[in-house]
């Protein structure tokens, strides 16, 4: 028998069966029609930096005074690493935090700012230097776009818009006169607003229709001051499975002021147990990756909903609060979040990703929590050291997609198996562009090797080189005294024989590959 029907029986009997009877397992991917496949929007790779324990205080910001090395009191290191990630922009202040600030405590002179209590992370009184000015600059030193999450909960119409025309104003006018005298002629032109942060709980507790109303009071007003045409408002999303939320949204607000509904969706072992970041066991690896794949169903029947309100998929779906919630490493404040991050993240954030990328029709921006030392962070700070954790490597690895051409595949995989329960072991993405083909891939097996046949025949690729993100352990980690323990190495398990080809992917790991 040819050698890929045995392959496909033997996809065929592991599905059928749900075994997992070997250590060496297969999996097959087909191309599917690439007629009227969307371009991933490079938002998907965005970040979220939230004055939240120690992210910004004591993350990116040292102040200018520091020791240790930095641009405008924003450390170097950390700076460099973000620009090597791509990131394509990044949300602030917040997360529950949007909603208690009030920018004008955060212009002017550092040592006129009021003080101000954090009151949702960690009661830590915060001395507002880190500000509007502060952040927008360092974007532009990134090259990233900001987001801004304004204050709906406990602010105004007036303070929201005085905002807006503080950052983006170019004429004359009370706030471009004040963004002026604190030493910035040039308007930054901020396109991204989310209007408030989860609404329904820290952001105000409010009904969905109760929001849906102050949305459409708020949108009325947003300008950006110059008809530019670029404002892109961003209504504050769903919890998690909470579809009437959504359906609320699409129904009460006028197509005319809104570009974007948000959704918010952790990955855990239970809510009210977390467990150690990286101290876990395969049964709360197995719960953690359950609702990490759960991501799939959820931006699938949200966007169901969407199709219903706005079938030419003009409002886009914007996952901006996502990734791994782990209990906090031990002997650092509750209410600071921080958390080491292990090849589970890694896991969480391969599958993740490949799910934004093949719903990427309507999912056109997400937003990773957080960037620096809070749940699932790309980098880590200890003083003066700094580390990149897992996930910045899987987010290194996959900026191949951004703004690529999505290539629609089909996943025909094994099964993870834990007990009676199941989850496909196999994720994927791929995508074109500049001439080169990239496909993601994620194994989530504990234990088994997993060989997946992609017939790439149509695409006349000729050569091909990939990456690997893998280890021992699954709760291995970077640390401060071993910070490469994991890394993107180079990878040879592959072959590519008459237009098909075989990647055999050890258990937990990451690949991508590059053709052309
Ligand atoms: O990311 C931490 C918090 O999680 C955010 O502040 C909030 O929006 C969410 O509940």
């Amino acid at each position: 028998m040819h050698k890929k029907y045995v392959a496909l029986l033997f996809t065929a009997v592991s599905l059928v069966t749900g075994s997992s009877l070997s250590a060496q397992q297969k999996s097959t991917i087909t191309l599917a029609s690439q007629e009227n496949a969307p371009t991933i929007n490079k938002h998907i790779y965005g970040h979220f930096a939230e004055h939240l324990g120690r992210c910004i205080y004591d993350g990116f910001y040292v102040g200018e005074k520091s020791t240790v090395p930095n641009t405008n009191g924003v450390r170097n290191d950390i700076i460099a690493a973000l620009k090597e990630l791509g990131i394509p922009n990044l949300r602030w202040p917040g997360g529950c935090f949007a909603d208690t600030y009030h920018w004008k405590d955060g212009i002017g002179p550092k040592d006129e700012r009021p003080e101000m209590v954090n009151q949702w992370w960690g009661g830590v009184t915060e001395d507002n230097s880190f500000g509007t000015h502060d952040f927008l600059d360092l974007c532009e030193t990134l090259g990233t776009e900001p987001y801004l999450a304004a204050n709906v909960g406990s602010g105004t119409v007036q303070e929201f818009t005085e905002w807006i025309q503080y950052v983006n104003h170019t004429g004359k006018s009370p706030m471009s006169d004040l963004r002026k005298k604190n030493h910035r002629e040039k308007a930054w032109g901020v396109n991204i607003w989310g209007v408030g942060n989860e609404a329904w709980g820290c952001g105000g507790n409010m009904t969905p229709e109760h929001y849906a109303n102050l949305y459409r009071q708020y949108a009325t007003f947003m300008s950006d001051w110059t008809n530019s045409g670029k404002m892109f408002r961003i209504a504050s999303g769903a919890n998690v499975a909470d579809y009437h939320w959504t359906e609320v949204l699409m129904r009460d607000i006028p197509k005319n002021l809104i570009e974007g509904v948000a959704l918010h969706s952790y990955s855990f072992v239970t809510w009210e147990k977390k467990g150690s970041s990286t101290k876990f066991d395969e049964q709360q690896y197995f719960t953690t990756m359950q609702t990490a794949l759960k991501m799939e169903e959820l931006v699938t029947k949200h966007t169901e909903i969407m199709d219903k309100y706005d079938p030419a998929k003009k409002i886009a779906l914007i996952v901006d609060e996502w990734g791994g919630w782990y209990d906090v490493e031990e002997g650092t404040n509750p209410g600071f979040l921080y958390q080491q991050n292990t090849m589970r993240d890694a896991m969480i954030a391969g599958t993740t990703l490949n799910i934004f990328n093949n719903h990427s029709d309507r999912v056109r921006m997400a937003n990773l929590a957080q960037t620096v030392n809070v749940l699932q962070a790309v980098i880590l700070t200890k003083g003066d050291k700094m580390i990149l954790t897992p996930t910045y490597h899987v987010m290194h690895l996959y900026k191949v997609h951004q703004d690529a051409k999505l290539i629609p595949i089909k996943v025909a995989s094994p099964d993870y198996k834990f007990g009676d329960k199941t989850l496909p072991a196999i994720s994927a993405s791929a995508s074109a562009k500049d001439g080169k083909t990239h496909i993601s891939l994620v194994n989530i097996h504990s234990t088994d090797k997993i060989t997946t046949e992609i017939n790439l025949e149509s695409l006349k690729l000729k050569n091909f080189t990939a990456k690997i993100i893998s280890s021992g352990k699954l709760q291995d980690h970077n640390t401060f005294e071993n910070p490469n323990a994991i890394t993107e190495k180079e990878f040879k398990d592959f072959k590519f024989k008459n237009g098909t080809l075989s990647v055999t992917l050890p258990p937990f790991s990451v690949v991508v590959l590059e053709g052309k």
